[in-house]
């Protein structure tokens, strides 16, 4: 699909079909996040595939991803990410985000839902998956077909002399 049309088909998903992802889709997606450039190539990124009834439930206790029957929790290491030498600042969000991005266009151009979810308990996360103190869960990015049209959001965008500034 056409870069710009995937841009524009791609909405938030609150509605999932119980219907299984196929494998071959979940692996498509995970190389597109795996592909991702980091800072320096450091690679901090590493993705929890959740699609078991198990996990879902372990996942559902930390936030709400709308009966999704796939999620990925996209984690980044804060021991491997870049640190800007001027302000402290990590790349560790930033690395995450990029891999959660091309995850979740890989997943469109397939025609399945997504939904990028930031509303949940870290510590619940942390505590469920077993995550390492240094092992950060930036992202969840729940994935299936869609059982709805639109989101209320998507189109509702602020106008580019608003976005941009030339100088
Ligand atoms: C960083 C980020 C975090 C988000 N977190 C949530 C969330 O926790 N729950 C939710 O329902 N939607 C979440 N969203 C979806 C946004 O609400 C949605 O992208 C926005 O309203 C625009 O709508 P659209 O995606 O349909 O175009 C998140 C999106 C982004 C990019």
């Amino acid at each position: 699909m056409d870069f710009n049309e995937l841009v524009r088909r791609r909405y938030s998903c609150r509605a999932y079909k119980p219907d299984t992802v196929e494998d071959d889709m979940v692996r498509s997606i995970l190389e597109a996040g795996r592909l991702a450039p980091t800072d320096r190539n450091d690679q901090p990124v590493r993705v929890i595939a959740v699609r078991s009834k198990e996990g879902l439930a372990k996942l559902e206790e930390a936030g709400h991803i709308y009966d999704a029957p796939l999620a990925f929790i996209v984690c980044s290491d804060r021991s491997k990410a870049w640190t800007r030498s001027y302000d402290g600042m990590k790349t560790t969000d930033i690395d995450a985000s990029i891999v959660t991005t091309q995850m979740m266009y890989e997943a469109t151009d397939m025609g399945l839902g997504t939904l990028w979810v930031c509303m949940f308990k870290p510590d619940v996360i942390r505590r469920n998956f077993g995550l390492d103190d240094d092992m950060i869960p930036v992202n969840i990015l729940a994935v299936g077909y869609r059982d709805d049209q639109t989101s209320k959001n998507h189109g509702v965008r602020i106008p580019m002399d608003d976005f941009v500034r030339y100088t």
